[in-house]
């Protein structure tokens, strides 16, 4: 999840899972316009441990030619699965035609998927995700159909529209089935699992062969097991994830702190925010949050209080 997510928090939920429960996890998108992009920008993406089983690459772009031959370059760094992103709402993705913007041509997505197809070696598999359409779902069915047709080996649909956003409420499960109607390739469900049991549900209620689980895995990196983390794993996760951080970034604090913000945000497991949420997300100092989080302890009351003004 651009923005959120990174090599250090995917590369701790793949140690933490195994393959049985978690098949693997996607690279926030890499955007590709002007040109292909350079093998560093791929490297930086896919982290310090670089390619490898479990973790697919996820492009957006519109470029058939400058996607065709950054997903080259990927498979020569010895990425083994290339994603494309037809789901991204942002405004710059709207503003260059990428992302979800490219749900409005279906024939357009189906011949960046063959450019990807085409330019990679046929062991590795191209996948595609889309949300359920832009400002309605009438036309999803032509759009898991033009990914299949791309060649795509997955449709992964986030089960809203662009013009849903990320609302609660607004994920309907009834969507990923009407895809695995439709198609005959393999479809991962997205969208509204909150929980561990809504996996499962997900996947009975429509049929898909695999679920992707977004932001519960940002409020519960257990999420994929079930698993309920005591007091000490959810502290002791957040404190690997500072360690590795300051680690990568050498020694950022600032950037770190951020990072740690956008996961409070979201932290739920072990209700380790529940009550003091809002006192971590108003602490100025980035040394303070970290080293509370590195010492694996709740954050002072007294700590985020500005001086009172003179
Ligand atoms: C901040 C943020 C960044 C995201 N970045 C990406 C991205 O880079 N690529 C992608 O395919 N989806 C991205 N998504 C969408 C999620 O992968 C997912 O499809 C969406 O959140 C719905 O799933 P959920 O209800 O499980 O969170 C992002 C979502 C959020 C909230």
């Amino acid at each position: 999840m651009d923005g959120v997510t990174d090599p250090t928090f995917r590369d701790l939920l793949l140690d933490l899972h195994d393959e049985g429960v978690l098949g693997g996890t996607f690279t926030e998108f890499l955007r590709v316009s002007a040109h292909p992009l350079p093998r560093h920008a791929i490297e930086k993406t896919l982290g310090p441990r670089g390619a490898r089983r479990r973790l697919g690459l996820q492009l957006m772009g519109n470029h058939e030619a400058h996607l065709g031959e950054t997903a080259r370059r990927a498979a020569e760094l010895g990425v083994q699965l290339i994603d494309i992103n037809f789901g991204c709402p942002a405004r710059g993705a709207a503003k260059s035609i990428a992302g979800c913007a490219l749900l409005a041509d279906p024939s357009r997505m189906r011949r960046l998927v063959q450019a990807l197809r085409d330019a990679l070696p046929t062991h590795i598999p191209v996948t595609a995700k889309i949300r359920s359409g832009l400002e309605d779902d009438s036309n999803l069915e032509d759009l898991a159909k033009a990914v299949e047709d791309g060649g795509a080996a997955l449709l992964t649909v986030h089960c809203r529209t662009k013009k849903e956003a990320y609302r609660d409420g607004t994920a309907r499960w009834e969507r990923i089935a009407r895809c695995v109607a439709a198609v005959n390739i393999p479809v991962c469900g997205n969208g509204g699992i909150e929980e561990h049991a809504h996996i499962e549900a997900m996947m009975r209620a429509t049929g898909a062969a695999f679920a992707m689980v977004g932001r519960a895995a940002i409020a519960d990196p257990w999420v994929f097991s079930g698993h309920r983390a005591t007091t000490d794993e959810s502290r002791d996760f957040l404190a690997r994830y500072a360690e590795d951080m300051l680690e990568r970034t050498q020694g950022r604090m600032v950037r770190v702190a951020a990072r740690l913000k956008q996961m409070i945000r979201y932290w739920k497991a072990a209700g380790l925010f529940e009550e003091s949420r809002s006192r971590w997300l108003r602490t100025k100092s980035p040394e303070t949050l970290v080293a509370a989080i590195l010492r694996r302890a709740e954050m002072e009351p007294s700590c985020p209080t500005p001086p009172a003004k003179a």
